[in-house]
């Protein structure tokens, strides 16, 4: 590609093409401008190469792909696997005169190992080892000796070319998750539950005391999480004990915490895995089915996952586009526990949205811990407003109706997301920006990187541009040295903003975060007491923003019968207000229905349809 090409496609506006074009806009690239036959031809897909810098390929002296090589030198290889690439980025290699580019997308890495022709017995174990290694298995403890775990029994049949061995009574056939924490544990027990299903053949258990194969998905985030998760596990170790041949499961932000640890405390837990091991749970299943005990919980580089998750729900789905978070709030296990920030690309999301609305869903809730660093990590560099313009204009109209998104960090926001959110149809009104703290001085403990005043500034941008949007947010009270007057400052904020829904916690010391080695903790009743206080406030305000839809009316994408009245539905506002009215789910599920207000409740309201 040449100099001209190459500034056309940096400076090219996603938003404004259709058709195939949008899921697709590098291959469109290839297809029109790439000097090679075969990429044009192919829409620059060309396959998986190889890692020449993989210790089984290094004694071959070469690049296993022969296929590959022909198309992209050895340099360019080489180059490529130096730069440490994710997937979703876009490399560019320029030749000697600097007028001619190859571009490569790195769709996706597989990091399993490649293997090696040499198949002498003595490598097999060192070959083992290195696949564990390959899967992030920091600590592979072989065959217990007295519990009788899963043993030899496989999860599921093996595949034996293109027959299935099928001994019924020795696989497992059943499975139960249990999950806590965020909308972003919610979204990994669907993919765990989609690759249960969908790659090992299992079914939700109808009694999770008899499951074969138990998950905990757990949350570290508040109060005694770890002592809670040794508690939820005691009836399951007792099965194991009794010899039952169960797979025991912990997973997700207490498992990345707790590590090996949580082997030696409950022996009976076959797999530990940490929230970056989502996808692998096939092969980390596969180890334990043949005897092992493994902790997956070394940092990762995500891939694609290309199982489809069991979801919760039919009208709206959670979608992943960032894991992890690069901040250092002083307060918060999240960066320990998730890693550091890995965007997906722009691609991929539509994909999996237009999946999504082809399976007939109406509603989106993009997800990342810090939304706004979406796409810093990419290359080239993309912005989570750059994101939303993309999604708005790739989604068909009279599809998924509604975008929306969490969580902001007022640090990263930028005016373009309000501008998104006020100008584009398809995104809903409604901003979650958590403050935690009123107090400078808190904020600066915490290390939020804002203060009270460029705060509240964007608030009021935002009551500008979108005088109609929702504002949500946390609260923590109750911060290590937090003194009255800066616990005023929170209820003064509040009384600022009136919040149309708050999340209030009271602070509690995690393990690993700097806070917690503090002395200056405040006493449980203080830390109480004020989140009463905080929690009164928030009711106040919540039952204020309701009262201002009475008499109006709105529209309301259904989602649930009313679990209270049978012959009631339950649906939301853009700005994402639970409204209960008199309706049919069967007839009204999934549609847009306007409906008048005529009562407000603290955090709902209650309708007729027009
Ligand atoms: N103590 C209390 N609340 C916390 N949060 C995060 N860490 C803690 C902690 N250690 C709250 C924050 C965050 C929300 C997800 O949980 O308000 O925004
Ligand atoms: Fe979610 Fe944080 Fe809890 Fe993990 S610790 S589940 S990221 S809230």
């Amino acid at each position: 590609m040449g100099n001209l090409a190459m500034k056309t496609y940096l400076k090219s506006d996603f938003a404004s093409l259709d058709g195939a074009d949008v899921l697709d806009p590098f291959g469109k690239l290839a297809r029109d401008l790439s000097a090679c036959r075969y990429s044009r031809e192919e829409g620059g897909k060309i396959g998986w190469i190889d890692n020449p810098f993989h210790p089984a390929h290094i004694d071959k002296g070469s690049v296993l792909n022969e296929a590959v090589s022909d198309m992209i030198s050895s340099t360019i290889i080489e180059e490529l696997f130096k730069s440490r690439p994710k997937g979703g980025d876009i490399l560019k290699f320029t030749d000697e005169t600097g007028e001619k580019h190859h571009l490569c997308r790195i769709d996706d890495l597989m990091l399993d190992y490649v293997n090696d022709s040499k198949s002498e017995k003595d490598v097999e174990e060192q070959e083992q080892t290195l696949q564990f290694k390959q899967r992030g298995v920091n600590k592979v403890i072989t065959m217990r000796s007295k519990l009788k775990g899963l043993g030899t029994q496989p999860i599921a049949p093996k595949i034996l070319g293109d027959e299935i061995e099928v001994d019924g009574e020795h696989y497992a056939k059943t499975y139960h998750i249990a999950t806590s924490g965020c909308q972003m544990n919610v979204a990994d027990s669907e993919r765990l539950a989609g690759i249960l299903e969908n790659d090992l053949n299992l079914s939700l258990a109808k009694k999770p005391s008899k499951a074969d194969v138990v998950i905990l998905n757990t949350c570290s985030i508040r109060d005694h999480a770890e002592q809670k998760v040794y508690d939820a596990l005691g009836p399951y170790a007792a099965r194991k004990r009794r010899g039952e041949p169960l797979a025991l499961i912990v997973s997700g932000c207490v498992a990345q915490q707790e590590g090996e640890a949580l082997l030696k405390r409950v022996p009976e837990v076959d797999l530990v895995m940490g929230p970056q091991y989502v996808s692998r749970l096939g092969d980390l299943l596969d180890d334990v089915s043949r005897g092992h005990q493994v902790v997956a919980t070394d940092p990762t580089l995500l891939s694609e996952d290309l199982s489809r998750p069991v979801r919760g729900h039919d009208v709206r789905a959670w979608v992943n586009v960032i894991n992890g978070c690069n901040e250092h709030c002083t307060y918060c296990v999240v960066p320990g526990v998730r890693g550091v920030e890995q965007s997906r690309p722009m691609e991929s999301i539509l994909k999996e949205c237009m999946d999504l609305a082809d399976a007939g869903y109406k509603e989106v809730t993009l997800l990342g811990q810090n939304i706004d660093a979406y796409g810093r990590d990419l290359s080239p560099k993309r912005t989570f407003a750059d994101l939303l313009n993309y999604m708005n204009e790739g989604i068909p109209d009279g599809s998924i109706e509604r975008i929306r998104y969490v969580t902001s960090h007022p640090r990263y926001f930028s005016d373009r997301v309000i501008d998104a959110v006020a100008s584009l149809d398809k995104v809903c009104e409604c901003f979650h920006m958590p403050f935690q703290s009123g107090g400078d001085e808190v904020l600066k403990n915490m290390r939020r990187g804002y203060t009270y005043d460029s705060y509240m500034k964007i608030i009021h941008k935002i009551k500008e541009r979108s005088p109609d949007a929702a504002i949500c947010g946390d609260v923590i009270v109750g911060f290590p040295g937090e003194t009255d007057e800066q616990f005023q400052r929170t209820l003064d904020l509040m009384n600022e903003v009136k919040f149309d829904n708050l999340n209030t916690f009271a602070y509690s010391p995690r393990p690993n975060t700097e806070a917690a080695l503090w002395d200056n903790q405040i006493p449980e009743d203080v830390k109480s007491e004020r989140l009463q206080q905080v929690q009164r406030l928030a009711a106040e305000h919540g039952m204020e923003r309701s009262e201002r839809y009475v008499g109006k009316t709105v529209s309301v994408l259904v989602e649930d019968r009313n679990p209270r009245y049978a012959d009631q539905v339950m649906g939301r506002t853009r700005q994402s207000r639970q409204v209960f009215f008199n309706g049919n789910i069967d007839e009204l599920k999934g549609t847009l229905v306007d409906v008048k207000i005529v009562e407000a409740n603290t955090w709902s309201l209650v309708g007729e349809v027009v």
